[in-house]
């Protein structure tokens, strides 16, 4: 990374920390058998796999035989969308989700509907209400009955960080015999996420998003509650239970699981780090720079994600902001859409305006940034507003 740039992108990836790179580069180098081999290097290969396995299923609250691993997060959702709703035994034919939700769980939806299933795309509160962001819950109670195979809600939203009421969801798709899958890609590592509190089938995560390795993830698939038939993606080779197949990533399964121990540790310490520093970086913008607001939850509000910061500066357009403001890496809309130039669907979602979606950046702060960042990025981004203020 070069030495002027300050990373604020952390929704999008997160910096992999040394630690974990450490442990990557010892399996790819000393431990680099097949996992399925039955030679004494395949059996440590396996004994990694399973120590890394118990410690993202401990972390998550369930038994290690319920986690498959997965290329990421959009495979992970892609499988329990998919996986459950194109099994041979489903027999229902609906499936429920809300409009911020990312393209990974959308896109996949939006096939189901072009294969003749129902779906249901819920609306959220509105920013002028005191519950932006969150799911409208008469319109979402309603829409869940007994032909829904399938509910998909996520944990936190990767643009506004609004979390989600899931508990109250999960009694409601299970009171009619509906699944509940989440996509708590922007909670794990972040937050606390324990199956054991909350009721969740499904579960999709991704270890780039809590310092890990990119391309790898893992589906959570509980069956101590509910039956949970899935249809695999990927076959051959029969791995993981058939649910998965393919050659284990086995570095990349050890550094999710060297991750997760890590984001677990420090965990409380980054949120009350992320949460100061993010405020810091709100003050600075809000006393600098005249009629920002910020969208989503207000920031002290408990249902909003420690780092996330999404302002719209109105009046200029916040790609040339983000471009003037070189050094400082952060996001216009979705990272994950951004080759995609329509504005923030999650945006327009909760009523800003088509204009006030083109003007909001969003800044994701994590635990590898300090204060000091946090200032030089405010000095170059108000140094950035006036440049394409009189530009403009
Ligand atoms: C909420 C959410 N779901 C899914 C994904 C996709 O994750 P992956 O990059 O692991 O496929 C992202 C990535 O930004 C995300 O934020």
């Amino acid at each position: 990374m070069p030495d002027d740039l300050i990373f604020l992108d952390n929704h999008s990836t997160t910096p992999c920390d040394r630690r974990v790179a450490e442990a990557v580069r010892d399996v790819l180098v000393n431990d680099f058998a097949n996992a399925s081999s039955q030679h004494s290097m395949g059996h440590a290969a396996q004994q990694l796999v399973q120590r890394a396995t118990e410690m993202i299923a401990m972390t998550l609250g369930v038994p290690p035989a319920e986690v498959v691993y997965t290329s990421g997060a959009t495979e992970s959702n892609m499988l329990a969308i998919h996986g459950v709703c194109l099994h041979p035994r489903q027999r229902r034919r609906k499936v429920v989700t809300a409009v911020t939700e990312h393209a990974a769980v959308l896109e996949p939806m939006q096939r189901l509907a072009a294969n003749g299933f129902d779906v249901i795309t819920v609306p959220v509160h509105p920013q002028d209400s005191p519950d932006v962001g969150h799911v409208v819950s008469d319109l979402l109670l309603a829409a869940i009955d007994d032909q829904t195979a399938l509910v998909s809600m996520m944990w936190a939203n990767n643009e506004i960080g609004t979390l989600q009421p899931l508990q109250m969801i999960a009694d409601r798709c299970h009171a009619v015999g509906a699944l509940l899958h989440c996509d708590a890609t922007q909670a794990v590592g972040r937050l606390p996420v324990d199956l054991q509190q909350v009721d969740i089938d499904l579960l999709s995560a991704s270890a780039h998003k809590f310092y890990g390795p990119k391309g790898v993830g893992v589906l959570i698939i509980r069956q101590s509650a509910r039956r949970v038939r899935l249809r695999p993606l990927i076959e051959g080779g029969g791995q993981q239970h058939g649910l998965r197949g393919g050659t284990l990533n086995v570095a990349g399964i050890v550094g999710m699981g060297k991750a997760i121990e890590i984001a677990t540790e420090s965990m409380d310490d980054a949120r009350r780090r992320e949460r100061t520093l993010r405020d810091q970086l709100w003050l600075r913008l809000r006393d600098a720079i005249p009629n920002v607001s910020c969208n989503g939850q207000p920031l002290e509000s408990s249902y909003r994600l420690e780092g996330n910061l999404n302002v719209c500066f109105p009046g200029v357009d916040g790609e040339a902001l983000m471009l003037a403001a070189a050094n400082v890496a952060c996001s216009s809309g979705a990272a994950c859409s951004s080759a995609d130039p329509k504005p923030s669907h999650v945006l327009l979602a909760i009523g800003r305006t088509e204009a006030e979606a083109r003007s909001s950046l969003r800044f994701g702060i994590g635990r590898m940034n300090t204060s000091d960042q946090i200032d030089q990025a405010a000095d170059r981004i108000v140094a950035a507003y006036q440049q394409v203020r009189q530009l403009g």
